[in-house]
Protein backbone atom coordinates (compact mmCIF):
# COMPACT_ATOMS: atom_id res chain seq x y z
CA UNK A 1 0.00 0.00 0.00
CA UNK A 2 1.42 3.13 -0.90
CA UNK A 3 1.94 5.54 1.69
CA UNK A 4 1.83 8.94 0.01
CA UNK A 5 -1.01 10.22 -0.78
CA UNK A 6 -0.40 10.33 -4.34
CA UNK A 7 -1.13 7.40 -6.52
CA UNK A 8 2.75 6.43 -8.22
CA UNK A 9 0.56 4.03 -11.11
CA UNK A 10 -2.50 6.18 -11.71
CA UNK A 11 -4.77 4.03 -14.16
CA UNK A 12 -3.09 0.58 -13.07
CA UNK A 13 -5.72 -1.83 -12.22
CA UNK A 14 -3.38 -3.27 -9.83
CA UNK A 15 -1.94 0.06 -8.71
CA UNK A 16 -2.95 0.00 -5.12
CA UNK A 17 0.28 -2.14 -3.51
CA UNK A 18 3.21 -0.23 -5.10
CA UNK A 19 5.16 2.47 -4.24
CA UNK A 20 6.95 3.57 -7.42
CA UNK A 21 5.78 2.98 -11.27
CA UNK A 22 7.44 1.27 -13.65
CA UNK A 23 9.95 2.39 -15.88
CA UNK A 24 8.72 3.13 -19.52
CA UNK A 25 11.12 0.29 -20.65
CA UNK A 26 9.30 -2.42 -18.16
CA UNK A 27 6.45 -0.57 -19.10
CA UNK A 28 6.71 -1.34 -23.06
CA UNK A 29 8.39 -4.46 -22.22
CA UNK A 30 5.74 -6.26 -20.22
CA UNK A 31 2.73 -4.78 -22.77
CA UNK A 32 0.98 -6.85 -24.67
CA UNK A 33 -1.67 -4.48 -25.81
CA UNK A 34 0.43 -4.04 -29.26
CA UNK A 35 -0.23 -7.50 -30.25
CA UNK A 36 -3.36 -8.94 -28.37
CA UNK A 37 -5.48 -5.89 -29.87
CA UNK A 38 -6.83 -8.38 -31.97
CA UNK A 39 -8.44 -10.80 -29.50
CA UNK A 40 -10.81 -7.56 -29.06
CA UNK A 41 -13.91 -8.81 -30.38
CA UNK A 42 -13.64 -12.18 -28.77
CA UNK A 43 -13.10 -10.44 -25.36
CA UNK A 44 -15.97 -8.43 -25.39
CA UNK A 45 -18.18 -11.30 -26.60
CA UNK A 46 -16.23 -13.50 -23.77
CA UNK A 47 -17.13 -10.48 -21.08
CA UNK A 48 -20.78 -10.24 -22.21
CA UNK A 49 -21.33 -13.74 -21.38
CA UNK A 50 -19.79 -13.39 -18.10
CA UNK A 51 -21.69 -10.50 -17.59
CA UNK A 52 -25.23 -12.39 -17.94
CA UNK A 53 -24.19 -15.21 -16.22
CA UNK A 54 -23.22 -12.86 -13.62
CA UNK A 55 -27.09 -11.31 -13.78
CA UNK A 56 -28.70 -14.96 -13.94
CA UNK A 57 -26.97 -16.08 -11.00
CA UNK A 58 -27.33 -12.80 -8.68
CA UNK A 59 -24.28 -11.43 -8.47
CA UNK A 60 -24.57 -8.45 -10.72
CA UNK A 61 -27.71 -6.40 -11.08
CA UNK A 62 -30.01 -5.96 -13.88
CA UNK A 63 -29.21 -2.26 -14.24
CA UNK A 64 -25.35 -2.74 -14.31
CA UNK A 65 -25.64 -5.99 -16.93
CA UNK A 66 -27.86 -3.06 -19.42
CA UNK A 67 -24.88 -0.38 -18.60
CA UNK A 68 -22.35 -3.12 -19.55
CA UNK A 69 -24.13 -4.32 -22.82
CA UNK A 70 -24.65 -0.78 -23.76
CA UNK A 71 -20.79 0.06 -23.03
CA UNK A 72 -19.62 -3.05 -25.42
CA UNK A 73 -21.39 -2.25 -28.17
CA UNK A 74 -19.99 1.18 -28.40
CA UNK A 75 -16.63 -0.11 -27.55
CA UNK A 76 -17.17 -2.52 -30.61
CA UNK A 77 -18.15 0.22 -32.47
CA UNK A 78 -15.07 2.21 -31.72
CA UNK A 79 -12.78 -0.80 -31.95
CA UNK A 80 -14.26 -1.86 -35.86
CA UNK A 81 -13.65 2.44 -36.49
CA UNK A 82 -10.83 2.31 -35.40
CA UNK A 83 -11.39 5.02 -32.89
CA UNK A 84 -10.76 3.44 -29.65
CA UNK A 85 -8.63 4.69 -27.90
CA UNK A 86 -5.96 2.12 -27.23
CA UNK A 87 -3.23 2.94 -24.49
CA UNK A 88 0.20 1.11 -23.41
CA UNK A 89 -0.82 2.72 -19.82
CA UNK A 90 -3.07 -0.01 -19.60
CA UNK A 91 -1.24 -2.96 -20.69
CA UNK A 92 -3.14 -5.34 -22.81
CA UNK A 93 -6.56 -5.51 -24.66
CA UNK A 94 -8.43 -6.94 -21.33
CA UNK A 95 -7.51 -3.78 -19.41
CA UNK A 96 -7.96 -1.49 -22.35
CA UNK A 97 -11.41 -2.80 -22.93
CA UNK A 98 -12.07 -2.51 -19.13
CA UNK A 99 -11.08 0.64 -18.79
CA UNK A 100 -12.30 1.99 -21.26
CA UNK A 101 -15.88 0.45 -20.01
CA UNK A 102 -15.85 2.46 -17.01
CA UNK A 103 -15.38 5.17 -18.29
CA UNK A 104 -18.37 5.09 -21.09
CA UNK A 105 -20.45 3.57 -18.04
CA UNK A 106 -19.16 3.91 -14.60
CA UNK A 107 -19.35 1.62 -11.62
CA UNK A 108 -21.21 -1.00 -13.85
CA UNK A 109 -17.90 -1.50 -15.67
CA UNK A 110 -15.71 -1.91 -12.31
CA UNK A 111 -18.22 -5.03 -11.25
CA UNK A 112 -17.55 -6.84 -14.69
CA UNK A 113 -14.44 -7.67 -13.43
CA UNK A 114 -16.15 -9.83 -10.38
CA UNK A 115 -15.75 -13.67 -10.04
CA UNK A 116 -13.16 -13.87 -12.76
CA UNK A 117 -9.06 -12.82 -13.69
CA UNK A 118 -6.99 -11.79 -16.79
CA UNK A 119 -5.61 -15.23 -16.21
CA UNK A 120 -9.30 -17.15 -17.22
CA UNK A 121 -10.47 -14.29 -19.24
CA UNK A 122 -7.23 -14.37 -21.70
CA UNK A 123 -7.07 -18.33 -22.33
CA UNK A 124 -10.65 -17.52 -23.42
CA UNK A 125 -10.00 -14.63 -25.42
CA UNK A 126 -7.46 -17.06 -27.11
CA UNK A 127 -9.58 -20.19 -27.77
CA UNK A 128 -12.38 -18.07 -29.20
CA UNK A 129 -9.68 -16.65 -31.45
CA UNK A 130 -8.35 -20.13 -32.74
CA UNK A 131 -11.58 -21.47 -32.68
CA UNK A 132 -12.76 -19.08 -35.52
CA UNK A 133 -9.66 -19.53 -37.24
CA UNK A 134 -9.56 -23.00 -37.36
CA UNK A 135 -13.42 -23.11 -39.19
CA UNK A 136 -11.88 -20.54 -41.65
CA UNK A 137 -8.92 -22.59 -42.45
CA UNK A 138 -10.76 -25.43 -43.01
CA UNK A 139 -12.59 -23.64 -45.45
CA UNK A 140 -9.34 -22.91 -46.83
CA UNK A 141 -8.27 -25.89 -47.23
CA UNK A 142 -11.16 -27.74 -48.45
CA UNK A 143 -11.00 -25.18 -51.24
CA UNK A 144 -7.10 -25.91 -52.11
CA UNK A 145 -8.76 -29.89 -51.81
CA UNK A 146 -10.78 -28.46 -54.58
CA UNK A 147 -8.31 -26.77 -56.63
CA UNK A 148 -6.08 -29.73 -56.62
CA UNK A 149 -9.09 -31.96 -57.83
CA UNK A 150 -10.06 -29.49 -60.95
CA UNK A 151 -6.66 -30.12 -62.28
CA UNK A 152 -6.63 -33.25 -61.75
CA UNK A 153 -9.70 -33.99 -63.40
CA UNK A 154 -8.06 -32.97 -66.46
CA UNK A 155 -5.09 -34.74 -66.20
CA UNK A 156 -5.63 -38.23 -66.03
CA UNK A 157 -4.47 -39.72 -69.33
CA UNK A 158 -1.25 -37.39 -68.88
CA UNK A 159 1.77 -39.13 -68.12
CA UNK A 160 4.34 -38.58 -65.95
CA UNK A 161 7.30 -39.95 -64.68
CA UNK A 162 7.07 -40.98 -61.23
CA UNK A 163 10.34 -40.71 -58.93
CA UNK A 164 11.94 -42.35 -56.44
CA UNK A 165 15.68 -40.36 -55.07
CA UNK A 166 14.43 -38.12 -57.82
CA UNK A 167 15.07 -40.77 -60.15
CA UNK A 168 12.65 -41.70 -63.16
CA UNK A 169 10.92 -44.88 -61.54
CA UNK A 170 7.59 -45.83 -62.82
CA UNK A 171 5.56 -43.71 -64.76
CA UNK A 172 2.27 -42.56 -63.32
CA UNK A 173 -0.70 -40.68 -63.81
CA UNK A 174 -0.37 -36.60 -63.06
CA UNK A 175 -3.85 -36.81 -61.43
CA UNK A 176 -2.71 -39.28 -59.51
CA UNK A 177 0.57 -37.74 -58.48
CA UNK A 178 -2.03 -34.66 -57.39
CA UNK A 179 -4.20 -36.49 -55.51
CA UNK A 180 -1.29 -37.69 -53.36
CA UNK A 181 -1.72 -33.90 -51.69
CA UNK A 182 -5.25 -34.27 -51.82
CA UNK A 183 -4.78 -37.04 -49.31
CA UNK A 184 -2.15 -35.07 -46.97
CA UNK A 185 -4.94 -32.28 -47.05
CA UNK A 186 -7.35 -34.69 -46.29
CA UNK A 187 -5.42 -35.51 -43.24
CA UNK A 188 -4.43 -32.16 -42.55
CA UNK A 189 -8.38 -31.27 -42.48
CA UNK A 190 -9.05 -33.74 -39.63
CA UNK A 191 -6.10 -33.19 -37.94
CA UNK A 192 -7.61 -29.70 -37.53
CA UNK A 193 -11.26 -30.49 -36.76
CA UNK A 194 -10.27 -32.55 -33.86
CA UNK A 195 -7.69 -30.16 -32.93
CA UNK A 196 -11.03 -28.16 -32.61
CA UNK A 197 -12.28 -30.21 -30.25
CA UNK A 198 -9.48 -29.81 -27.50
CA UNK A 199 -10.01 -25.73 -28.06
CA UNK A 200 -13.77 -25.32 -27.67
CA UNK A 201 -13.73 -25.88 -24.17
CA UNK A 202 -14.12 -22.99 -21.49
CA UNK A 203 -11.46 -21.72 -19.41
CA UNK A 204 -13.52 -18.79 -17.92
CA UNK A 205 -14.81 -19.27 -13.90
CA UNK A 206 -10.69 -20.51 -13.06
CA UNK A 207 -10.69 -17.17 -12.17
CA UNK A 208 -6.89 -16.94 -11.18
CA UNK A 209 -6.09 -21.02 -10.68
CA UNK A 210 -8.57 -21.75 -7.78
CA UNK A 211 -11.51 -20.96 -8.99
CA UNK A 212 -14.04 -18.15 -7.00
CA UNK A 213 -16.16 -17.64 -4.23
CA UNK A 214 -19.11 -16.93 -6.14
CA UNK A 215 -21.93 -18.82 -7.46
CA UNK A 216 -20.82 -19.20 -10.83
CA UNK A 217 -22.33 -20.70 -13.38
CA UNK A 218 -19.55 -22.34 -15.90
CA UNK A 219 -22.58 -24.29 -18.28
CA UNK A 220 -24.18 -21.46 -19.06
CA UNK A 221 -21.22 -19.44 -19.95
CA UNK A 222 -19.92 -22.32 -22.18
CA UNK A 223 -23.08 -22.60 -23.73
CA UNK A 224 -23.86 -19.09 -25.09
CA UNK A 225 -20.04 -18.59 -26.27
CA UNK A 226 -20.77 -22.25 -27.93
CA UNK A 227 -18.12 -24.43 -26.16
CA UNK A 228 -18.55 -28.06 -26.26
CA UNK A 229 -17.95 -27.84 -22.21
CA UNK A 230 -16.16 -26.87 -19.68
CA UNK A 231 -12.28 -27.14 -18.98
CA UNK A 232 -11.80 -29.42 -15.53
CA UNK A 233 -9.69 -28.29 -13.60
CA UNK A 234 -8.93 -24.61 -12.61
CA UNK A 235 -5.15 -25.02 -12.90
CA UNK A 236 -4.79 -26.48 -16.15
CA UNK A 237 -7.37 -24.26 -17.68
CA UNK A 238 -5.76 -20.86 -17.20
CA UNK A 239 -2.11 -22.80 -17.95
CA UNK A 240 -1.83 -24.78 -20.50
CA UNK A 241 -1.31 -23.46 -23.89
CA UNK A 242 -1.81 -27.18 -25.85
CA UNK A 243 -4.43 -26.62 -27.82
CA UNK A 244 -2.53 -23.44 -29.22
CA UNK A 245 0.79 -26.06 -29.75
CA UNK A 246 -1.10 -28.49 -30.87
CA UNK A 247 -2.56 -26.52 -33.60
CA UNK A 248 0.63 -24.88 -34.63
CA UNK A 249 1.69 -28.57 -35.07
CA UNK A 250 -1.13 -29.43 -37.74
CA UNK A 251 -0.45 -25.85 -39.21
CA UNK A 252 3.21 -27.00 -39.56
CA UNK A 253 2.43 -29.98 -41.20
CA UNK A 254 -0.15 -28.43 -44.00
CA UNK A 255 3.19 -25.99 -44.44
CA UNK A 256 6.06 -28.88 -44.56
CA UNK A 257 3.03 -30.70 -46.96
CA UNK A 258 2.80 -27.44 -49.35
CA UNK A 259 6.54 -27.04 -49.42
CA UNK A 260 6.60 -30.54 -50.96
CA UNK A 261 4.44 -29.60 -53.21
CA UNK A 262 6.15 -26.22 -53.94
CA UNK A 263 9.51 -28.14 -53.90
CA UNK A 264 8.02 -30.01 -57.04
CA UNK A 265 6.40 -27.24 -58.63
CA UNK A 266 9.76 -25.23 -58.69
CA UNK A 267 11.31 -28.61 -60.40
CA UNK A 268 8.65 -28.93 -63.15
CA UNK A 269 9.31 -25.27 -63.98
CA UNK A 270 12.83 -25.22 -64.90
CA UNK A 271 13.70 -25.38 -68.06
CA UNK A 272 15.29 -29.13 -68.06
CA UNK A 273 11.98 -30.46 -66.85
CA UNK A 274 9.66 -28.06 -68.16
CA UNK A 275 6.66 -30.02 -67.21
CA UNK A 276 4.50 -27.01 -66.43
CA UNK A 277 4.09 -23.97 -65.95
CA UNK A 278 2.62 -21.50 -63.63
CA UNK A 279 0.92 -18.33 -64.54
CA UNK A 280 2.57 -15.21 -64.72
CA UNK A 281 0.89 -13.45 -62.15
CA UNK A 282 2.68 -15.85 -59.16
CA UNK A 283 6.66 -15.41 -60.65
CA UNK A 284 8.60 -12.78 -61.01
CA UNK A 285 11.60 -11.82 -63.31
CA UNK A 286 15.18 -11.20 -62.71
CA UNK A 287 16.47 -7.96 -62.64
CA UNK A 288 20.18 -8.78 -64.68
CA UNK A 289 18.77 -11.48 -66.30
CA UNK A 290 16.18 -11.16 -68.96
CA UNK A 291 15.30 -14.91 -69.78
CA UNK A 292 14.92 -15.45 -66.06
CA UNK A 293 10.68 -16.46 -64.93
CA UNK A 294 10.87 -17.46 -60.94
CA UNK A 295 8.38 -19.28 -59.27
CA UNK A 296 8.88 -16.64 -56.32
CA UNK A 297 5.21 -17.42 -54.57
CA UNK A 298 6.36 -21.40 -54.55
CA UNK A 299 10.06 -20.75 -53.07
CA UNK A 300 7.90 -18.47 -50.56
CA UNK A 301 5.79 -20.70 -49.42
CA UNK A 302 8.87 -23.11 -49.07
CA UNK A 303 10.54 -20.67 -46.75
CA UNK A 304 7.43 -19.55 -44.58
CA UNK A 305 7.16 -23.37 -43.86
CA UNK A 306 10.71 -22.37 -41.61
CA UNK A 307 8.79 -19.32 -40.11
CA UNK A 308 5.59 -21.45 -38.93
CA UNK A 309 7.95 -24.59 -37.78
CA UNK A 310 9.63 -22.39 -35.59
CA UNK A 311 6.76 -21.19 -34.13
CA UNK A 312 6.03 -24.60 -32.93
CA UNK A 313 9.22 -24.86 -31.40
CA UNK A 314 9.15 -21.43 -30.01
CA UNK A 315 5.45 -22.74 -28.36
CA UNK A 316 6.61 -25.91 -27.10
CA UNK A 317 9.58 -24.08 -25.81
CA UNK A 318 7.52 -21.08 -23.98
CA UNK A 319 5.44 -24.12 -22.08
CA UNK A 320 8.02 -26.41 -21.01
CA UNK A 321 9.52 -26.28 -17.76
CA UNK A 322 6.63 -23.71 -16.45
CA UNK A 323 5.12 -24.39 -13.19
CA UNK A 324 1.80 -24.70 -12.61
CA UNK A 325 -0.12 -22.59 -12.73
CA UNK A 326 -0.43 -19.19 -14.69
CA UNK A 327 2.89 -17.52 -15.73
CA UNK A 328 3.44 -14.24 -17.20
CA UNK A 329 5.65 -16.53 -19.93
CA UNK A 330 2.30 -17.33 -21.60
CA UNK A 331 1.96 -14.22 -22.96
CA UNK A 332 4.22 -14.95 -25.43
CA UNK A 333 1.94 -17.50 -26.71
CA UNK A 334 -0.17 -14.58 -29.14
CA UNK A 335 2.51 -13.22 -31.63
CA UNK A 336 3.58 -17.02 -32.65
CA UNK A 337 0.48 -17.84 -32.71
CA UNK A 338 -1.01 -15.34 -34.51
CA UNK A 339 2.09 -15.64 -37.57
CA UNK A 340 1.13 -18.95 -38.01
CA UNK A 341 -2.81 -18.53 -38.80
CA UNK A 342 -2.00 -15.14 -40.89
CA UNK A 343 0.88 -17.85 -43.02
CA UNK A 344 -1.11 -20.37 -43.13
CA UNK A 345 -4.14 -18.39 -44.52
CA UNK A 346 -2.24 -16.19 -46.90
CA UNK A 347 -0.66 -19.51 -48.19
CA UNK A 348 -3.78 -21.62 -48.71
CA UNK A 349 -5.29 -18.50 -50.27
CA UNK A 350 -2.79 -18.12 -52.82
CA UNK A 351 -2.01 -21.70 -53.16
CA UNK A 352 -5.73 -22.51 -54.43
CA UNK A 353 -4.98 -19.89 -56.85
CA UNK A 354 -2.15 -20.91 -57.99
CA UNK A 355 -2.95 -24.17 -58.72
CA UNK A 356 -5.81 -22.80 -60.54
CA UNK A 357 -3.37 -21.05 -63.01
CA UNK A 358 -1.12 -24.16 -63.66
CA UNK A 359 -0.40 -25.08 -67.16
CA UNK A 360 0.62 -28.40 -68.03
CA UNK A 361 3.33 -29.61 -70.75
CA UNK A 362 2.29 -33.27 -71.35
CA UNK A 363 4.68 -33.66 -74.49
CA UNK A 364 7.45 -33.08 -72.02
CA UNK A 365 6.29 -35.14 -69.14
CA UNK A 366 5.35 -38.00 -71.57
CA UNK A 367 9.23 -37.42 -72.98
CA UNK A 368 10.83 -37.93 -69.52
CA UNK A 369 9.09 -40.81 -68.53
CA UNK A 370 9.80 -42.34 -72.04
CA UNK A 371 13.50 -41.52 -71.22
CA UNK A 372 14.00 -43.14 -67.97
CA UNK A 373 13.36 -46.16 -68.67
CA UNK A 374 10.47 -46.40 -66.60
CA UNK A 375 8.69 -49.27 -67.64
CA UNK A 376 11.69 -51.23 -67.11
CA UNK A 377 9.61 -53.10 -63.75
CA UNK A 378 6.77 -53.89 -66.65
CA UNK A 379 9.24 -55.90 -68.44
CA UNK A 380 10.21 -58.07 -65.34
CA UNK A 381 6.72 -58.62 -63.91
CA UNK A 382 5.94 -59.53 -67.57
CA UNK A 383 8.97 -62.43 -67.61
CA UNK A 384 7.36 -63.18 -64.27
CA UNK A 385 4.23 -63.77 -65.66
CA UNK A 386 5.78 -65.96 -68.03
CA UNK A 387 7.27 -68.03 -65.15
CA UNK A 388 10.50 -66.72 -64.54
CA UNK A 389 11.93 -66.19 -61.05
CA UNK A 390 11.89 -62.48 -60.01
CA UNK A 391 15.55 -62.25 -59.32
CA UNK A 392 16.08 -63.56 -62.72
CA UNK A 393 13.84 -61.36 -64.16
CA UNK A 394 15.01 -58.55 -62.76
CA UNK A 395 18.58 -59.12 -64.08
CA UNK A 396 17.64 -59.79 -67.44
CA UNK A 397 16.05 -56.73 -67.43
CA UNK A 398 18.93 -54.46 -66.11
CA UNK A 399 21.10 -56.06 -68.29
CA UNK A 400 17.98 -55.18 -70.98
CA UNK A 401 18.71 -51.17 -69.75
CA UNK A 402 22.01 -51.37 -70.17
CA UNK A 403 21.89 -52.28 -73.36
CA UNK A 404 19.17 -49.86 -74.33
CA UNK A 405 21.51 -47.53 -72.89
CA UNK A 406 24.37 -48.22 -74.93
CA UNK A 407 22.02 -47.81 -77.71
CA UNK A 408 20.79 -44.77 -76.75
CA UNK A 409 16.95 -45.63 -76.74
CA UNK A 410 13.90 -46.74 -75.14
CA UNK A 411 13.45 -50.41 -73.99
CA UNK A 412 10.64 -49.99 -76.18
CA UNK A 413 12.93 -49.20 -79.47
CA UNK A 414 14.34 -52.58 -78.88
CA UNK A 415 13.71 -55.09 -81.52
CA UNK A 416 12.08 -58.46 -80.32
CA UNK A 417 15.11 -60.91 -81.24
CA UNK A 418 17.22 -57.80 -79.36
CA UNK A 419 15.02 -58.30 -76.21
CA UNK A 420 15.09 -61.99 -76.78
CA UNK A 421 18.75 -61.93 -75.95
CA UNK A 422 18.39 -61.48 -72.59
CA UNK A 423 15.06 -63.65 -71.82
CA UNK A 424 13.79 -66.06 -74.45
CA UNK A 425 10.58 -66.23 -72.28
CA UNK A 426 9.90 -62.36 -74.49
CA UNK A 427 7.68 -62.69 -77.05
CA UNK A 428 5.49 -60.05 -79.38
CA UNK A 429 3.06 -59.59 -76.47
CA UNK A 430 6.07 -57.53 -74.52
CA UNK A 431 5.87 -54.42 -76.61
CA UNK A 432 2.19 -53.79 -74.84
CA UNK A 433 3.92 -53.57 -71.33
CA UNK A 434 6.75 -51.69 -72.53
CA UNK A 435 4.39 -48.47 -73.49
CA UNK A 436 3.73 -46.30 -70.56
CA UNK A 437 0.29 -46.43 -71.66
CA UNK A 438 0.11 -49.80 -70.57
CA UNK A 439 2.13 -49.45 -67.55
CA UNK A 440 -0.34 -47.38 -65.71
CA UNK A 441 -3.25 -49.29 -66.82
CA UNK A 442 -2.01 -52.19 -65.26
CA UNK A 443 -1.69 -50.97 -61.66
CA UNK A 444 -5.58 -51.48 -61.70
CA UNK A 445 -6.33 -51.26 -57.71
CA UNK A 446 -7.49 -49.29 -55.05
CA UNK A 447 -4.54 -46.34 -54.71
CA UNK A 448 -2.70 -47.49 -57.89
CA UNK A 449 -1.89 -45.24 -60.93
CA UNK A 450 -4.48 -46.85 -63.65
CA UNK A 451 -6.96 -44.67 -64.80
CA UNK A 452 -9.80 -46.29 -64.18
CA UNK A 453 -8.93 -45.65 -60.17
CA UNK A 454 -7.89 -42.45 -60.51
CA UNK A 455 -10.85 -41.67 -62.13
CA UNK A 456 -12.92 -43.40 -58.87
CA UNK A 457 -10.75 -41.50 -56.97
CA UNK A 458 -11.39 -38.29 -58.21
CA UNK A 459 -15.24 -39.16 -57.89
CA UNK A 460 -14.73 -39.84 -54.31
CA UNK A 461 -12.61 -36.86 -53.60
CA UNK A 462 -15.51 -34.85 -55.16
CA UNK A 463 -18.08 -36.64 -53.12
CA UNK A 464 -15.90 -36.00 -49.77
CA UNK A 465 -15.76 -31.93 -50.42
CA UNK A 466 -19.34 -32.00 -50.84
N1 LIG B 1 -1.76 -10.06 -21.13
C1 LIG B 1 -1.78 -11.26 -20.36
C2 LIG B 1 -1.51 -12.47 -21.21
O1 LIG B 1 -1.56 -12.35 -22.37
C3 LIG B 1 -3.10 -11.40 -19.69
C4 LIG B 1 -3.08 -12.19 -18.44
C5 LIG B 1 -2.33 -11.43 -17.40
N2 LIG B 1 -2.46 -12.00 -16.13
C6 LIG B 1 -1.71 -11.60 -15.13
N3 LIG B 1 -1.92 -12.12 -13.99
N4 LIG B 1 -0.75 -10.73 -15.30
O2 LIG B 1 -1.24 -13.57 -20.74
Amino acid sequence: MSNSPKDPTPGKAWSGRFSEPVSDLVKRYTASVDFDQRLAEFDIQGSLAHARMLHAAGILGAEDLKAIERGMATILEEIRGGKFPWSLDLEDVHLNIERRLTDLVGDAGKRLHTARSRNDQVATDVRLYLRSAIDDLLALVRALQGALVDLAEKHVDTVMPGFTHLQVAQPVSFAHHLLAYFEMLKRDAGRLADCRKRVNRLPLGAAALAGTTYPIDRERVAQELGFEGVCENSLDAVSDRDFAIEFTACAALIMTHLSRLSEELILWMSPPFGFIMLADRFCTGSSIMPQKKNPDVPELVRGKTGRVNGHLVALLTLMKAQPLAYNKDNQEDKEPLFDTVDTLTDTLRVYAEMMAGVTVNQEAMKRAAAQGYATATDLADYLVKKGVPFRDAHEAVAKAVRFAEHKGCDLSALSLAELKQFSPAVDEGVFAVLTLEGSLKSRNHVGGTAPEQVRAAIKKARAALG
